[in-house]
């Protein structure tokens, strides 16, 4: 990863800023997408102090680091921000993925300030939760040009300069409700399970210019997506906290560390392509 550049799309959300901080610890430059300005300039400082965690020697070294004092070098691993050692640039920028306009005109902001871009990360979504009789049109609209359209508008986009440079890497989050369906949910269900179709069709696309498309489907990961679930006030006595808690064969709700490790996994995996990677403790076993 040293090196290389990711664009995290929905960087702002729970799972898409732990991708963030995942690949800045393995020496990635980190373009972290989302609408809300104020907390994408939270992760940039978190990004920007964020120490390596490798016990290899950096490989691309720049002039200003091969000054450094031996000592120093000798400690990059527990002690130098990452920043120092390899000179990365993490960069934020405001991107609604449900307009195609506002992806390419990030896509040319990268093209110019830059160097390629190897990662495409798709960790955006909403959900609008309803049996669908009484679920407003706007609503329905609304998640699918999002989650569905989003993630398809964000590949289409990025496709160009992965083809043209023949490697990329796309990881698109969907969820286990696009596999096995909810109460409540079947839009947000639609949606998802059209990641999935999508991404698979794209990889057999794009596969034979190097360009890998993978799928992770989340279980119940604690975020601002399930906070109802997941309020401390509530959740003792909840039902449903107690109902999903016992369908979890691990026993225990997720962290967004869980899902980062699997982009990352996926990210590394140069021979993994066209899957589906279940991240939800045994919700579905
Ligand atoms: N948490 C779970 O239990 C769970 C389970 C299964 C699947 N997932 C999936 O995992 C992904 C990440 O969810 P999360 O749990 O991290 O939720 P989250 O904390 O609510 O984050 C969602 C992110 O999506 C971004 N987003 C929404 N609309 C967008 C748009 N039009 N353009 C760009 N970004 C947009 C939001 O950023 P802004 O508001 O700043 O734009 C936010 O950063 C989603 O695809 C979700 O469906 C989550």
């Amino acid at each position: 990863m040293l090196g290389q550049t990711v664009v995290v799309m929905g960087a702002s959300g729970g799972i898409g800023e732990a991708v963030c901080l995942s690949f800045a610890k393995m020496g990635a430059n980190v373009v972290a997408c989302g609408r809300r300005n104020p907390i994408l300039e939270t992760l940039l400082e978190k990004l920007n102090s964020q120490k390596i965690e490798t016990s290899s020697p950096p490989t691309s070294l720049d002039s200003n680091v091969s000054t450094l004092a031996p000592k120093l070098k000798s400690k990059y691993a527990a002690e130098i921000p990452c920043a120092i050692l390899h000179k990365q640039h993490h960069n934020i920028h405001i991107c609604d993925v449900s307009n195609y306009n506002s992806i390419t005109t990030l896509l040319s902001y990268l093209q110019k300030h830059s160097s390629s871009v190897s990662h495409l990360i798709n960790a955006f979504g909403i959900t609008s939760d309803s049996i669908l009789l009484k679920q407003p049109l706007a609503d329905i609209q609304r998640v699918l040009d999002t989650n569905l359209l989003g993630t398809i508008n964000s590949c289409k986009a990025f496709s160009r300069i992965f083809l043209k440079q023949r490697y990329g890497n796309i990881v698109n989050i969907s969820s286990v409700v696009g596999q096995h369906g909810n109460r409540g949910q079947a839009v947000y269900a639609a949606s998802k399970a059209g990641v999935i179709g999508f991404s698979k069709a794209l990889a057999k696309e794009m596969g034979p210019a190097n360009v890998r498309v993978n799928v992770i489907c989340p279980g119940f990961i604690q975020t601002d997506m399930t906070k109802n679930i997941f309020n401390p006030e509530t959740q003792q006595s909840s039902l449903e906290y107690n109902d999903i808690l016992n369908s979890i064969i691990l026993k225990r709700f997720g962290e967004p560390q869980d899902v980062a490790d699997g982009v990352l996994f996926l990210s590394k995996s140069k021979y993994i392509t066209g899957s589906v990677l279940n991240i939800d403790g045994g919700l579905f076993i």
